[in-house]
C-alpha cells in the first residue's frame, strides 16, 4: 500500500465542522440504495449527529435502509448504563431517527467471551458488504476508534486495554464508577477496509494529534497515520485543530462559513 495525502477541509469552527460532516453522511445516505454506516461516539461527533436529526425531522434524510456499526464499546459496562457508547448512540442518534434497530449494531462489551464477539461482530460487517461510510473522531494520543498508540495497522476487531490518558479524557461519562480499563474496538485493517473515511477533529486539543496524522510518520505511535494507507479519506478540522500543522497540504480547501 503506498502512502497518499487525504483530503483537509479546514474550517473556522466546531460548528461549521459539523456542517461539513453532516453533508457527507447525508450523501452517503442518498447515494446508496442499502447504506452501511460506520459510526462514532465522543463529543465531537454530539453536533453532528444534531444535524443529522434535525435533518431527519424536517425529512431531509432517513435512515429506513441503512445499516450501521459503530467502532467500539467498553467492556464489562453494560448498555443500559450511562457511560455505554450503546447509551450515548441512543441518547444522540438512534432514538431520534428511523434507523431500524435490530441493524445498528455495536460491539458487546459485556460478552462473556470477547474474542468470540470480536469475530461475530467482524464477520457482521463482512456479511453486510463493508462499511461505505465510516466516520471517525481522534483522540488526543492519535487513536482511531479505541485503537491507542502501538496498536498494528493490520489490527482486526479486538479486545484493547486503554492508555490512562485516554481513561483520564473519558472520566466525565463515568461519575459514579471507575472508568472502564478495557474496550472492544474495530482494528485498524477494519477501518481501512471502509470505501470512504470521513474524520472529525475540532478543538486545540486535537492539534497535536492532526499534525501527527498528517504530517508525522507513518507509525503504529500514532495510530491515525495509518490514515494515510487509504485512498478516500476526508479529514474535516476547525482552525484550533489544524493549528499544528505547518504544511500546505495537497488536498487542502480552506473553507469560510
Ligand atoms: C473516544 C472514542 C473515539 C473518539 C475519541 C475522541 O474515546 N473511542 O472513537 O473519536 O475518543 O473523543 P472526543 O470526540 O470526545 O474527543
Amino acid at each position: 500500500m503506498s502512502e497518499t495525502t487525504p483530503q483537509i477541509d479546514i474550517v473556522p469552527d466546531a460548528a461549521t465542522a459539523a456542517d461539513y460532516a453532516a453533508i457527507q453522511l447525508i450523501a452517503a445516505l442518498h447515494g446508496n440504495e442499502r447504506p452501511t454506516l460506520g459510526l462514532a461516539t465522543g463529543a465531537t461527533m454530539t453536533p453532528l449527529y444534531a444535524r443529522l436529526v434535525a435533518a431527519y425531522g424536517k425529512r431531509g434524510v432517513s435512515f429506513r435502509d441503512a445499516t450501521s456499526f459503530n467502532l467500539d464499546e467498553y467492556v464489562g459496562v453494560r448498555p443500559d448504563s450511562r457511560g455505554s457508547f450503546h447509551a450515548y448512540m441512543r441518547a444522540h442518534l438512534f432514538d431520534h431517527v428511523d434507523l431500524p434497530p435490530g441493524r445498528a449494531h455495536i460491539p458487546n462489551g459485556m460478552a462473556a467471551d470477547i474474542a468470540a464477539e470480536a469475530a461475530r461482530y467482524e464477520a457482521n460487517i463482512k456479511a453486510a458488504g463493508g462499511i461505505d461510510l465510516q466516520l471517525l473522531g481522534i483522540g488526543a494520543n492519535g487513536h482511531i476508534g479505541f485503537n491507542e498508540p502501538g496498536s498494528a495497522f493490520s489490527s482486526r476487531t479486538r479486545e484493547i486495554r486503554l492508555d490512562d490518558a485516554t481513561r483520564r479524557a473519558n472520566a466525565a461519562h463515568f461519575p459514579h464508577a471507575a472508568v472502564p480499563e478495557r474496550a472492544i474496538t474495530m482494528g485498524i485493517a477494519t477501518i481501512l477496509e471502509a470505501r470512504w473515511i470521513v474524520l472529525l477533529a475540532t478543538g486545540a486539543e486535537k492539534a497535536d494529534a492532526v499534525a501527527c496524522m498528517m504530517e508525522g510518520p507513518l507509525t503504529t505511535d500514532c495510530p491515525a497515520s495509518a490514515l494515510r494507507l487509504h485512498r478516500n479519506v476526508q479529514v474535516i478540522c476547525d482552525a484550533a485543530a489544524a493549528g499544528k500543522l505547518t504544511r500546505a497540504m495537497a488536498g487542502e480547501r480552506k473553507r469560510a462559513r
